[in-house]
């Protein structure tokens, strides 16, 4: 049966606000970051008063609040309406080059010559123009920093500004969640953006309670989400990194599914089905960027664990493990089959580790008894569901 518009608006919801839950909006008050967001405040407060503030470099794992924290403070910065003053969100994913990102100051600074055309200079030069004629302080937001590619020069460039001006001035924030990149980083780098160094750190499960208490409120009906649901659902994350996102997904996904199921409260049942869900979009995700080796890999894996393996059959375990030996014979036939040439039984096993790694399969060693020691592997997700996944991958 088709169903119209109408239909499918007027089915009811027991969300009030579903925007409340999604991933860019940012509550008036952000629970257990208060301390945070004031330390941000303090650091670039001078910046008001004409004077040029210190770097500042954030980390913590996702989820952590670090963009909510600082758009927060954007937005307290930009109602102080300083003419002294202005801050510059980049997001470094999109904006990923000295480049890219000089494009973006320009085309909030001076949209008008924001025209690919132009080369570096002389966006550098219009920027320390307008800088130093206001005598204005930029506060560059740079968030997921790792992300730049010449890192090292958009840091010296940003640096050198300094030295260019006569009045105002540029200071960073940076934002990452992954610490290793500043071992790659020059030294002067290191120090211009370590001025001030904060750490988010994981949220615990009674924060993340909180943090859903808080969005609940205002996303969903009244009493529509039982309590033992959010405790369910910030304990989970809480386990996972202490990562408010996936708390959040989880609370949304799980109003979605009492919502396809016509009526109800959300409750724990949901929210593990949520997880179920969740976790799948993450492993779709993961399998289609892997490389095409690990993918065939994988698939054949996918394979013998629905056909039931070796192992199983010799054993009689119905745990569906696979005996390391025929996945990578399952392989080789799959591999030319693609017209791929098959790699080295080396590689295959490092393939196996990046894909234990990833969390898509788990591996164990087998005890004696069974021709002297192998690995046994087995699958993490419903193997027919991989298979589909990486067939539909492969006919692309
Ligand atoms: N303290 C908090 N209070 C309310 N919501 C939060 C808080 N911290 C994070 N969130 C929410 O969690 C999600 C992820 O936060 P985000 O700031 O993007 O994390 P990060 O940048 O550290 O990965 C966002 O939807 C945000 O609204
Ligand atoms: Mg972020």
């Amino acid at each position: 049966m088709l169903s119209s518009f109408q239909d499918i608006l007027s089915r009811s919801s027991i969300f009030r606000d579903r925007n409340v839950l999604s991933l860019h909006y940012i509550p008036s008050t952000l629970p257990h970051r208060e301390k945070e967001i004031n330390n941000i405040m303090s650091a670039i407060s001078p910046a008001l008063k004409g004077e040029k503030p210190r770097s500042i470099f954030i980390y913590g794992k996702t989820g952590t609040g670090k963009t909510s924290s600082v758009k927060y403070v954007m937005e307290r910065f930009e109602e102080m309406k300083s003419e002294r003053a202005r801050m510059c969100y980049v997001n470094c994913r999109m904006y990923n080059t000295r480049y890219r990102v000089f494009h973006k100051l320009m085309k909030d600074s001076i949209p008008e010559y924001a025209k690919t055309g132009y080369g570096l200079s002389f966006f550098y030069e219009k920027l320390i123009d307008l800088l130093d004629s206001g005598g204005t302080n930029l506060i560059i937001v740079l968030d997921e920093v790792d992300m730049v590619k010449d890192l090292d020069d958009l840091i010296y460039t940003l640096t050198r500004a300094n030295d260019d001006l006569k009045k105002g001035g540029s200071s960073i924030i940076g934002i990452s969640n992954r610490l290793s990149f500043k071992d790659n980083l020059d030294p002067r780098s290191k120090s211009t953006l370590y001025e001030t160094e904060m750490v988010f750190p994981p949220y615990t499960s009674n924060q993340l309670k909180s943090i859903l208490d808080q969005r609940v409120k205002l996303g969903f009906s009244e009493a529509a989400v039982d309590e033992s649901a959010i405790n369910l659902a910030a304990a989970i994350a809480a386990q996972d990194n202490g990562d408010a996102r996936y708390a959040l997904k989880l609370i949304l996904r799980a109003g979605e599914i009492v919502d396809e199921e016509g009526a109800g409260v959300v409750s724990e049942k949901h929210v593990n089905a949520a997880r179920r869900s969740v976790d799948e979009d993450v492993s779709i995700e993961a399998i289609s960027t892997l490389p095409q080796h690990q993918q065939i890999v994988l698939y054949s894996i996918a394979t013998l664990s629905m056909d039931g393996g070796r192992y199983s059959k010799l054993t009689g375990n119905t745990d569906n493990y696979l005996l390391s030996g025929e996945v990578y014979e399952n392989y080789l036939k799959n591999a030319r089959n693609l017209r791929k040439e098959p790699r080295s039984s080396r590689w295959y096993r490092e393939y196996l580790n990046e894909l234990e790694m990833l969390g898509l399969i788990n591996t164990v060693e087998s005890g004696k008894g069974m021709r002297g020691h192998t690995r046994l592997i087995k699958i993490a997700y419903s193997p027919t569901k991989v298979r589909s996944i990486i067939e539909r991958i492969m006919l692309e």
